[in-house]
């Protein structure tokens, strides 16, 4: 391992799990109505009733395409738009290889589109991650291997010059939050894989951020620990009115924490369709959702969505989108 003087430097191009931290976006107003997209890819936008100003990621005629073999190419998104409005939580899901981290990857400005454009509050996406706008949680951890797991989650509040008193009272409330009190001082090499990742997002959650990425955030833990990560983030999202963007291959994790879900097909990446599964204010769900006659029908119609059938028509608060037909093999947990 490299010896690091500067250990609180950020990268100059962010990897993932790299923390971002969040300058509260103007009040939570919703968003303005997305361009018209061609027919061809649906767009997620938001119902009319939370319209408003800025929205918190705006994603228009995305398309990515990667160098492949030989001269071949790669596209792994194709003309894809969606928005999301400030405090919405927005899940994406899809077959593996359909572009859901790429398109995670370009919102936090780690890569460029091919085509299109994005913006985050307003702002180019590059110009958002300058100004830390938003919270970042991967599938790799991402952490500091030579800061401990206080040291870790304290990164994003140094780096905006947090005073000493503020960063440790914050940290600890964090610490407690994702139950890692015990392992304060621990390093990462001494912690489980699920361990880690609750640094992660605890990190992530440092600076209360008016946007959170977070790239199947959940996959390491298990399942009871997973499930009360979903509860404290529906919690902290009503706390926070933080929007997020969510990526998950988990039906019920989706249904549970979503606004919308946003249904993708395999390659060439595109949003097959949107679903609105709002059930209940984001603050307001509880652990007794879980066993609702609402949230199983809600993730019957994603699941059908999915597999390319019929949704049967809207889900509660209504589908937004068309569904169309397509393969089979989502990995469905
Ligand atoms: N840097 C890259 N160079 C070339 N191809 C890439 C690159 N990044 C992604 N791809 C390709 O783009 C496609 C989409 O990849 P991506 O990682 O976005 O999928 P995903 O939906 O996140 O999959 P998973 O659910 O397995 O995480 C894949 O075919 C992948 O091989
Ligand atoms: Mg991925």
């Amino acid at each position: 391992m490299s010896v690091h003087t500067d250990d609180t430097s950020p990268p100059s191009t962010p990897a993932a799990g790299t923390p971002a931290t969040g300058t509260p976006a103007a009040g939570t107003p919703a968003h303005a109505a997305p361009p018209a997209a061609p027919a061809t890819a649906p767009t997620a936008s938001v119902a009319p009733n939370r319209a408003a100003a800025i929205p918190a990621v705006e994603v228009t005629g995305v398309s990515r395409i990667f160098p492949g073999k030989k001269g071949a190419t790669v596209t792994a998104l194709d003309n894809v738009s969606m928005t999301v409005a400030p405090g919405e939580f927005v899940s994406l899901i899809g077959p593996s290889g359909c572009g859901k981290s790429t398109l995670m990857r370009l919102i936090a400005d780690l890569d460029s589109p091919t085509m299109g454009s994005i913006t985050v509050f307003g702002k180019p996406a590059r110009q958002a991650r300058i100004d830390q706008d938003y919270g970042i949680a991967f599938q790799q951890a991402g952490l500091l291997p030579w800061r401990t797991v206080a040291g870790n989650i304290e990164l994003p509040l140094e780096l905006h010059g947090a005073g000493k008193a503020a960063r440790r009272a914050r940290v600890a409330e964090l610490i407690e939050l994702v139950g890692l009190s015990d392992f304060a001082g621990h390093y990462p090499d001494q912690l489980s894989g699920g361990m880690q990742q609750r640094v992660a997002i605890a990190r992530s959650l440092a600076e209360s951020p008016s946007l959170l990425l977070m790239d199947e955030p959940f996959g390491a833990l298990d399942e009871m620990t997973r499930e009360r990560m979903q509860n404290e983030l529906v919690r902290i999202c009503g706390e926070t009115g933080a929007a997020v963007v969510f990526v998950t291959h988990s039906i019920p994790e989706a249904v549970f924490l979503s606004d919308r879900v946003v249904v993708m097909s395999p390659r060439p990446g595109r949003i097959r369709d949107v679903l609105s599964v709002k059930l209940g204010d984001t603050g307001e769900r509880g652990e007794n959702l879980r066993e609702d006659e609402q949230f199983f029908h809600a993730v019957s119609q994603v699941r059908e969505l999915l597999h390319g059938t019929p949704a049967g028509g809207a889900g509660p608060g209504g589908a937004g989108g068309t569904s169309a037909g397509g393969p089979r093999g989502v990995d469905i947990r």
